[in-house]
């Protein structure tokens, strides 16, 4: 794909602490969101990825979209994303940040949508806005128990449902348990994802997330 590469400063909240070279080496994309993604391919449609970070998700779907967008607060992760993908700084749930993007059929997104980052009835309306008259969205969100230590950073999925009103939303459950080397492995790992660190008791947790598709209409 040969895409020109836009850039824009002056939007949105200012660098992320993130650890720029972690993201950027993260390249497995989950199979619920690439599965959810996957029948919007090679049909010359724009894809956005919200919350891209380094870009791992945009770069899966590298060559099956006319455009992909990556949009991000974090500028220093947006530059990891490289020349095929056009990017948009700022904050999702400001409605300048989205007057960077053209019209997007397909939305994107793994591991953003949590009560510490936005608002969702903002972030819905801005959504329903910025896709084209029948536009779809994947989302992949952290539910209410994931990682079983009592975190309230994470909407639930009737809170899911009410938030997301513009659209006709669709839940799936993805459940495993993940093992941690060691706690200090398990306590970077939280501090690497925003979240407060809690005393450790276990080293294998539950992990859950939801799958939302999201429709304003068929495409
Ligand atoms: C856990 S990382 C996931 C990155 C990427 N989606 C991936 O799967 O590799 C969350 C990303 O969301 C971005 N983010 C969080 N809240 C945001 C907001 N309100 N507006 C824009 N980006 C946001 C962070 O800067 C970070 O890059």
């Amino acid at each position: 794909m040969d895409v020109a590469r836009k850039v824009s400063h002056n939007s949105g909240a200012g660098l992320s602490k993130h650890d720029v070279t972690y993201w950027h080496k993260k390249t497995k994309v989950p199979l619920s969101l690439a599965s959810a993604v996957e029948p919007y391919m090679n049909r010359g449609l724009r894809l956005l990825d919200l919350g891209c970070g380094a870009g791992r998700v945009a770069h899966h779907f590298r060559g099956g979209f006319s455009e992909i967008w990556g949009l991000d607060r974090s500028f220093q992760l947006l530059e990891q994303t490289g020349n095929d993908v056009l990017i948009a700084h700022g904050d999702m749930c400001r409605a300048e940040t989205w007057s960077q993007l053209p019209p997007i059929h397909v939305i994107v997104s793994n591991c953003v949508l949590r009560k510490d980052r936005c608002d969702l009835r903002r972030l819905s309306g801005l959504m329903a806005e910025g896709l084209s008259r029948n536009g779809v969205a994947a989302l992949r969100v952290q539910a209410e128990d994931d990682l079983g230590m009592g975190y309230d950073q994470f909407y639930s999925k009737q809170e899911l449902v009410d938030g997301l009103r513009e659209f006709e939303v669709e839940i799936s459950d993805e459940r495993y348990r993940q093992k941690f080397s060691s706690p200090d492995y398990l306590l970077e790992f939280l501090q690497r994802i925003d979240l407060p660190s809690k005393a450790v008791r276990h080293t294998v947790l539950p992990r859950h997330y939801y799958l939302v598709k999201c429709r304003l209409g068929g495409v």
